[in-house]
């Protein structure tokens, strides 16, 4: 008798492999696992939405948005260039779209960004005194923030602050407010947004020097009285060189200060950047050329196990850190979208998501899928 229920137990088996290997070949929209419904009880799934997406121009990239995430973030739109174009303007169609596609699907929306250096309306580039800066930064925030008040689930307040070494970026905020600016920011959007998460936004948080920074940051914003809910550490990163440690080390600093932490744009690059250094500043470009772009007709295997490594290795650091991450948005659905085919030079063929250019996962994507079943 055992034997016989042992015998149904390994055909099932054989069965449910057979059924699960089918599965990473079959069409997205059937049988592909979720990343939402997979991580359900650990974190938040998120992914960076474009406007083509938001206006229903690439439905391959909807259905993946509606299958996969729980969460988004628009990768251009609510940027103050687009959403205050003039001085007394506001552009707010794309972002009250993308409010609607997210409320009918039951996504979270992480608004991107109050206040930061770049992607600045251009009048804010030449009007640069003291008190118009003061005028700007206030209407903005009062104006934006206000609009999506518990609309939104959270905000990106202030994006990107911070030097490599942990001082105040010399931005034109820095320079023309001083350098209480940030709490200021923080308490305007407080007040502007009392339904909504506030957060710190900023990348290679994760290096000890920056890290610091921010920890100083978010210590002088809740030292002042002021509400900040969580620190996003964007995770820009590259194959050869994925901080695990310094992750670690980050996740347990910033969970010290009570608040959450989440990983807001995370990518894995295949290809070099020209410098030395890790940077996401957007304005680092140079001039490309055939050999910093190997990769242009197809990933060898040898760099896509690289990449499915990486992955693995970052998400199962994830999941032993479950209970103090609470959010991992991907800065893109698919290959095709990421930013990084055009930064920091333009017209690569990058590879950094879960999802090649036909919207079929990839090899990371299973492993990141592993990591789940493992814990
Ligand atoms: C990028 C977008 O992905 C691009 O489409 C845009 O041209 C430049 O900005 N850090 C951030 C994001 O906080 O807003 C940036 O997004 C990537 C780096």
């Amino acid at each position: 008798m055992i034997k016989y229920f042992r015998f149904i137990f390994i055909f099932s088996s054989l069965f449910l492999v057979g059924c699960s290997t089918t599965k990473k070949t079959a069409p997205i929209n059937s049988t592909v696992p979720s990343l939402k419904e997979i991580f359900k009880n650990d974190f938040v799934i998120g992914t960076a939405m474009d406007t083509q997406q938001i206006l229903g121009k690439d439905k391959s990239a909807d259905k993946l948005i509606q299958q996969q995430f729980n969460a988004v973030t628009p990768e251009n739109m609510m940027k103050a260039e687009v959403i205050h174009p003039g001085w007394n303007e506001y552009n707010f169609h794309y972002a009250d779209m993308l409010v609607a596609f997210a409320a009918k699907n039951n996504i979270k929306v992480n608004a991107h960004t109050l206040i930061w250096h770049s992607q600045l309306p251009a009048y804010m580039q030449h009007n640069q005194d003291a008190d118009s800066v003061k005028q700007y930064f206030e209407n903005h925030i009062s104006t934006v923030a206000s609009r999506y008040d518990g609309k939104v689930y959270s905000w990106d307040v202030v994006n990107e602050a911070l030097n490599e070494d942990g001082t105040l970026r010399n931005s034109i905020f820095l320079q023309k407010l001083g350098p209480d600016y940030i709490v200021d920011a923080f308490r305007l959007a407080q007040k502007a947004s009392p339904h909504s998460k506030l957060y710190y936004n900023d990348y290679n948080i994760e290096q000890p020097q920056k890290r610091a920074g921010a920890i100083a940051l978010i210590k002088k914003i809740q030292a002042a009285g002021v509400r900040i809910d969580g620190v996003g550490i964007q995770g820009h990163w590259n194959i050869n060189n994925l901080p695990l440690k310094n992750i670690e080390e980050s996740i347990k600093a910033f969970n010290a200060l009570g608040i959450e932490v989440m990983f807001t744009e995370l990518d894995i690059s295949v290809l070099k950047n020209p410098w030395d250094n890790n940077t996401a500043d957007i304005s680092a470009t140079a001039k490309g050329n055939a050999a910093m772009n190997p990769y242009k007709k197809n990933l060898p295997d040898s760099i896509q196990t690289k990449l499915t490594k990486a992955y693995s290795d970052l998400f199962t650091l994830f999941m032993k850190y479950k209970k103090d991450i609470s959010r991992i948005t991907f800065w893109g659905v698919d290959d095709g979208q990421s930013w990084l085919n055009n930064w920091p030079i333009a017209g690569r063929t990058n590879y950094p998501l879960l999802f090649d250019r036909n919207f079929k996962p990839k090899p990371a994507f299973y492993s990141v899928i592993a990591t789940a079943s493992k814990q």
